[in-house]
């Protein structure tokens, strides 16, 4: 194992696991550790997220190794749920509201509008920053190979879009030619972001990316500045990381997103079953 692995590892508290599950003896460990360096990252995201999970293991299988981070931020309260929390109606207005509108210039270029996917009664709500090309064909957020990491890191703390998380974006409207959204395009369309996290009243809400992060703690922010800490939007705890978007392109900050993750989880874990 190079000695850059092993830090990593180290850092995150995983190496005694990852030998310990990979293989009882040390030799065969190394080489699982090596096998996985070498491979680059066409290969499951998921075993690049979270390096204690074993390659054959079905991800709903999965299990986390102990966090060594601290975790020494107060518990959580439980949110309490909107009044509205199980109207079937009101999502259906507020979905049909969003494909409708034409509250900001994005409208105008969007094959349609992307509300968001998911569990309605989620853990988590991931925000990212908006649709690109294939979720405004699609209508679904996080549909490429953005999507897949994502949907590898939340496998990795044993949720999915189908069970404990939701997704939804800064902007339901692909910004043309995939910019960064506008300051003012993310407060047009804040208020639908607003009325999902009322309605989901999520545990925890995680901002991946710059427009979410600015979207929840209505000011511009340096992720690298805000990475670490707990924020709050009407009493639900909210964590910022990176974009899987920038994972894929800066992948040695995965460990950095794998770290918060790993305290999201505790926080949420912090708040009950
Ligand atoms: N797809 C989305 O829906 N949102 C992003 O932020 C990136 C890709
Ligand atoms: Fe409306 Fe949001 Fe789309 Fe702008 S991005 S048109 S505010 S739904």
């Amino acid at each position: 194992m190079t000695p850059q692995r092993a830090q990593l590892l180290a850092r995150m508290g995983l190496a005694p696991l990852w030998r310990l599950r990979q293989a009882p003896d040390d030799d065969a460990a190394e080489r699982a550790v090596e096998a996985e360096e070498a491979s680059d990252a066409a290969e499951s995201p998921v075993h690049d997220m979270a390096p204690d999970a074993g390659a054959a293991a079905p991800a709903a299988a999965m299990t986390l190794p102990a966090v060594a981070f601290d975790t020494s931020v107060a518990p959580m309260p439980e949110p309490k749920p909107a009044p509205d929390a199980d109207d079937g109606s009101a999502w259906e207005r507020l979905e049909r509201e969003i494909r409708d509108c034409t509250a900001c210039p994005l409208h105008r270029q969007r094959h349609q509008a992307v509300p968001g996917i998911g569990d309605r009664h989620p853990r988590w709500l991931v925000v990212g920053e908006g649709p690109g090309a294939e979720e405004d064909r699609r209508g679904e957020p996080f549909v490429g190979p953005a999507g897949q990491l994502l949907d590898a890191m939340l496998a990795a703390v044993g949720l999915s879009r189908q069970q404990g998380a939701f997704i939804a974006n800064s902007v339901k409207c692909r910004p043309p030619g995939n910019r960064t959204p506008e300051t003012d395009e993310i407060a047009s369309c804040f208020p639908y972001l607003r009325r999902q996290v009322r309605l989901l009243a999520p545990r925890l809400i995680v901002a991946v990316g710059r427009p979410a992060a600015q979207a929840l703690l209505n000011q511009p922010v340096r992720i690298a500045d805000v990475r670490g800490r707990t924020f709050e939007f009407e009493g639900i705890p909210v964590i910022v990381t990176y974009h899987p978007a920038y994972l894929l392109r800066n992948p040695h900050d995965k460990g950095k997103a794998w770290e918060d993750l790993c305290r999201a989880r505790a926080l949420t874990r912090a708040a009950g079953p």
